[in-house]
């Protein structure tokens, strides 16, 4: 099989990396109606938290920081996913206590 097309499958899906990634994914979905629920402050406070912007990881190798489109569960937007993890009605406030489980 010829490179570029393995190089094209493994930047195409989200679930693929062509680079190290944390020990855990963090994703924010960035779509209108989680942005219209609060998600300006959800997205801040992680930003924060993890001291990332998106796509980058901690040098620890703990954390990596992606944007998402919508998971579908806009009716409890902002949402935010650790792992497979997805929580919804978030605030800047449980931005921190969602991550310190980890
Ligand atoms: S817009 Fe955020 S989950 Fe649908």
């Amino acid at each position: 099989m010829p490179a570029a097309k393995v190089f094209g499958a493994a930047t195409f899906y989200s679930m693929l990396s062509t680079a190290p990634r944390g020990a855990h994914i963090v994703r924010f979905c960035e779509d209108a109606p989680c942005h219209v629920a609060g998600g300006r402050a959800v997205y801040d406070a992680i930003r924060t938290t993890l001291g990332l912007e998106p796509g980058q990881t901690s040098t620890d190798g703990k954390w990596t920081f992606e944007m998402t489109s919508c998971i579908g569960v806009c009716g409890v937007g902002p949402v935010m996913m650790v792992d497979d993890d997805v929580y919804g009605n978030v605030t800047a406030e449980r931005v921190v206590e969602i991550l310190r489980k980890q």
